[in-house]
């Protein structure tokens, strides 16, 4: 697959604040070369290896993520001081004061099927999910794809404009699961995961690259026919006067990783949730026996 040839630049270096952040609200992505040095590359590796390898399943293609990394991995929590980083998380946010969002890692092996389209959106309406709550406050994603991202090995797809409650989906395609995903019209309604349509773009980038894309930005993934695990993480911030929700109470991890941080950062974590997984548990079930 060629690297698709797009009308406007989206790579960028690590300085060009104005033109990341236009370029995330322009067109829901950007990529920001060489944001992390090779050590800092293998650090966040053996990170996401030693959360995650334990409890992978031991099948080929299997997929295990973790969905409050930064609490588990001080590599991780090390970016909220590293300024090249945190430049970029703060002029995204305008510079006001500003909140930990959430964080994540994936660990996804050889053989892993690709990931439908989907977004990470959701409306605040019931079911709940997390993501009704986290994923409705405005933080964009800044991900790091430690082995590079690229089609053949689980390599992130996105849809370019796709990051406006008004985008029509890709021609040919309807929205379901209240927009979550999409399928082709005229085939079953179950979330598309063609990749080979116009309005794809493949991304590649280098391990020590970021990739940021904004809250709606319709994104899937490759199969992974490459030969090494992939590894991924990821965090976000939101600004800190949409952080009034008291969704649960904080967990017993999240507190002590609050805690652990050092004086500097903690502007920007004592507002933040973490994730009670029991809440998403409990939530789960209630919604899907209840009333819509
Ligand atoms: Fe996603």
């Amino acid at each position: 697959m060629e690297k698709k040839v797009l009308p406007y630049t989206y790579e960028f270096d690590i300085n060009e604040l104005d033109a990341i952040r236009a370029c995330n609200e322009d067109h829901g992505f950007a990529v920001v070369k060489g944001l992390i040095n090779e050590e800092m590359v293998e650090e966040l590796k053996a990170d996401v290896r030693r959360v995650l390898e334990p409890t992978c399943n031991p099948a080929p293609g299997a997929t295990n993520v973790a969905l409050t990394f930064i609490e588990e991995s001080p590599v991780m929590a090390r970016l909220l001081t590293y300024e090249p980083f945190m430049q970029i998380a703060r002029h995204l946010n305008y510079n006001k004061p500003m909140t930990l969002l959430r964080s994540a890692a994936i660990y996804k092996k050889p053989e892993a099927p690709p990931m439908v389209w989907h977004t990470d959106w959701a409306p605040r309406e019931h079911p709940y999910t997390v993501d009704s709550f986290l994923n409705n406050l405005g933080g964009s994603s800044m991900w790091f794809y430690l082995n590079g991202t690229h089609p053949d090995r689980a390599g992130l797809a996105i849809i370019p404009d796709s990051h406006t409650a008004d985008w029509p989906g890709p021609v040919g395609f309807a929205f379901m699961d209240r927009r979550k995903f999409f399928y082709r019209k005229g085939t079953e309604p179950t979330p598309s995961m063609e990749l080979d349509f116009p309005e794809v773009l493949p991304l590649y980038t280098d391990p020590g690259d970021l990739i940021i894309f904004a809250e709606k930005t319709y994104h899937a993934v490759f199969p992974h026919n490459g030969s090494e695990v992939r590894l991924s993480c990821g965090t976000g911030f939101h600004s800190t006067n949409t952080a009034s929700l008291e969704i649960w109470p904080k967990p017993d991890s999240t507190r002590r990783f609050i805690d652990s941080c050092p004086p500097e950062v903690r502007p920007l974590v004592e507002d933040y949730t973490g994730i009670d997984m029991k809440w998403v548990q409990d939530y789960n079930q209630r919604s899907a026996g209840g009333t819509r």
